[in-house]
């Protein structure tokens, strides 16, 4: 801790931060943003691939380790020959591009999953350092701004407690989501630097019959 923490506590609570560019994800390297999103509307022919894709019903997740030169090669062997399906391979081409060249990495962690349930219904913490979260269809993921929050009731520390009676969040309109489509980078615990910084967040609740599309990727 350096002196000036010491002597007037942590510089500054963590906050999120928004952008219409892409280049604005480098915002992450801010020290106080701990979630970065890039707000932007899906091209209608990305919407009509994801929507066959999903109703293809094929239930599923795809769990692989890519490099920004073979993730449209991978794409095209491991999702369901769907039609226009092309455009979501090239959008998330783009993404693996942005966040390899973002973290200087040569190969990412890519996960791509039809969800049909929360999949981590409670809020919490990540234990990576960053990790790229879209959804593409369905709703997308909850999460809690500082001032809204209890991190002692994380965890452990909600007793068994539901989220909602827990103490954790002061009251459910303070929850915050995502949008369709929107690129979001979630800084973890594990970022240097970042510990009991991690943003709070959730998957939301998934109705019956409802179905998301979700992409995450991570430092492989
Ligand atoms: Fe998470």
């Amino acid at each position: 801790m350096s002196v000036v923490e010491e002597t007037f506590g942590a510089l500054q609570a963590p906050i999120a931060d928004f952008s219409e560019e892409l280049s604005g994800l480098a915002g992450i390297y801010q020290d106080d943003v701990n979630l970065m999103v890039w707000q932007r509307d899906l091209e209608s022919d990305t919407e009509q691939a994801v929507a066959a894709l999903l109703q293809a019903g094929q239930n599923f997740s795809l769990n692989q380790i890519v490099t920004p030169e073979n993730v449209t090669q991978s794409l095209e062997l491991g999702l369901p020959a769907t039609e226009g399906r092309e455009a979501l391979i090239r959008d998330i081409a783009l993404l693996v591009d942005a966040y390899c060249c973002l973290f200087d990495l040569d190969t990412t962690g890519l996960r791509l999953t039809q969800v049909d349930r929360a999949m981590c219904p409670r809020f919490h913490v990540d234990q990576v350092p960053c990790r790229l979260i879209t959804t593409y269809q369905g709703p997308a993921t909850q999460w809690l701004e500082e001032q809204h929050l209890n991190r002692q009731k994380l965890g452990r520390g909600s007793n068994g407690q539901p989220d909602s009676s827990s103490g954790l969040i002061k009251a459910d309109a303070d929850i915050q989501q995502i949008s369709v489509g929107d690129v979001a980078l979630l800084k973890g615990e594990r970022w240097e630097g970042n510990e009991g910084c991690g943003i709070v967040h959730r998957s939301p609740g998934v109705e019956n019959g409802q179905y998301r599309l979700l992409l995450t990727l991570d430092m492989a």
